[in-house]
């Protein structure tokens, strides 16, 4: 049996989705333990692409059980119309599970969520508007509602109720539209209907598959620098998406991780505001944008582009336990005359290595670089570590050295086949 997590180590949008995609190949079960639909996940099977939001990235093999855990924030909505869009592209055979513990995303907290985004102004966090925040901050003030709750129409209403009778001030206070019970009921009825049949507790059955002796994949979201905890806060997420975080979100005990493996492209990116240490820009940010799509799956955003910071790299790897590393889009830095590296942060004239807590020191470190001969070659079809141009393999082993984490992984394109396994992980 192995418990496998497959953490964001960066800002998101690392490429988790494509490897919890190939390493489902030896998982039983796949898992999503938090945040919702601001995930965005990439897949690419035999070409054809896929852009998962909360639906696990198991979905596509009818063996694998796919949880949706109870730390996780459901929109039904959007969360029916994700998998009507899978069944209309012949993914008709799956398994799903969600959790009864599971809270969901209803209108207002959209509503909420561009609202203080607006009312922010130039401080805003650059959200997905998609109620993430303000839904797990209903969780926090108990008067959200979970999934147990939302599929019993007695329930519901009840609950909602209750909740209306707070949101709805709040609501009235921003100038936004008020909501009744009747209204949401009406529609969410509907939605609570068809999610039914997949609503179970999720924790026991994960229980019963560690006993089976199954393996078991914890398909991470967003990243270890957007954690609620330990990120660049306020700009985080409002979930914490580290391994660390798996236990209480899935409800399994901590000592059954086995493993936790940092997915982590070759430089950074960041989509929304806040500090960016290594953040690139001008003709060389653009060279690797375009060359790396890099434009957010959800809200179409470019991302922000910077060299690979290893001080933010290894206060992941401490915060979230990581100790293999998946290097993405290795083939993406191909054609670069030098490649960059963060080693450490000069912050008032002292070299540090620590990453700093607030916003005002985040962003005045001054990122202290290697600089490494680039590689010319095209890297996409290679399928071993020795296929590698010289140059990259120096800068893989630079990587290992500043974190000392173990690169088990490297991805050089986003097909399945494009990838080169190192260690086998399950
Ligand atoms: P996730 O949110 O961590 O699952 O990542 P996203 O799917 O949001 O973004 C990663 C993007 O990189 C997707 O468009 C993937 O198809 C793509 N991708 C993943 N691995 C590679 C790789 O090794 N090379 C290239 N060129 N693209 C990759
Ligand atoms: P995946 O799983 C990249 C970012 C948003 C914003 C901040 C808060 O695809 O890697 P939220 O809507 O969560 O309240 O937004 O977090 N963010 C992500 N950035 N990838 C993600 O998910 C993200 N999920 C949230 O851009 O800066
Ligand atoms: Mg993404």
């Amino acid at each position: 049996m192995s418990v496998l997590v497959v953490e964001g180590s960066q800002w998101g949008d690392e490429g988790k989705g494509k490897i919890t995609d190939y390493l489902g190949q030896y998982a039983n079960v796949v898992v999503r333990s938090q945040g919702g639909n601001n995930a965005g996940h990439t897949i690419t099977i035999n070409g054809e692409k896929f852009a998962l939001r909360s639906i696990p990235s198991g979905i596509f093999n009818p063996k694998i059980k796919n949880v949706m855990a109870n730390g996780m924030v459901i929109d039904p909505k959007q969360m029916l119309e994700e998998l009507d869009g899978l069944i209309n592209r012949g993914i008709k055979e799956f398994k799903l599970f969600i959790s009864n513990r599971a809270h969901i995303v209803l209108p207002y907290h959209k509503d909420l969520d561009g609202a203080y985004e607006d009312l922010k102004g130039n401080l805003k966090i650059g959200t997905t508007k998609r109620g993430i925040g303000p839904c797990y901050a209903d969780k926090i003030n108990r008067i959200g509602i979970r999934m147990g709750d939302f599929i019993n129409e007695e329930s519901f209403k009840k609950n909602l109720s209750e909740a209306l009778l707070i949101k709805n001030k709040e609501l009235e206070m921003l100038g936004l539209k008020q909501y009744s019970v009747d209204e949401i009921v009406s529609e969410y009825k509907e939605y609570a209907k068809r999610i039914k049949p997949y609503v179970c507790d999720t924790a026991e059955l994960l229980e019963m598959e560690i006993e089976k002796g199954s393996n078991i994949l914890f398909e991470g979201a967003q990243g270890a620098m957007l954690c609620i905890d330990h990120g660049t806060y306020p700009y985080v997420t409002s979930s914490s998406p580290i391994g660390a975080s798996v236990p209480l979100n899935a409800g399994i005990a901590p000592k059954y991780i086995t493993d936790v493996l940092g997915i982590c492209k070759s430089y950074d990116t960041r989509v929304g505001e806040g500090p960016f240490p290594t953040e690139i820009d001008g003709k060389l940010a653009n060279y690797i944008r375009e060359k790396g799509h890099e434009y957010g799956t959800v809200t179409k955003r470019p991302r922000r582009v910077g060299w690979l910071d290893c001080v933010a790299l290894n206060y992941a790897r401490r915060v979230s336990g990581i100790n293999h590393l998946s290097l993405m889009l290795f083939d993406v830095l191909g054609g670069l005359k030098e490649i960059k590296i963060c080693y450490a942060y000069e912050l008032d004239g002292k070299v540090t290595t620590s990453f700093p807590s607030t916003l005002d020191e985040l962003y005045r470190v001054k990122p202290l670089y290697y600089t490494m001969p680039g590689f010319d070659e095209d890297i996409s079809n290679a399928t071993t570590f020795d296929e590698l141009p010289e140059n990259a393999k120096n800068y893989i082993r630079k990587i290992e050295e500043l974190t000392k984490i173990k690169v088990s992984m490297i991805s050089v394109g986003p097909d399945r086949c494009q990838t080169i396994m190192l260690e086998k992980l399950f």
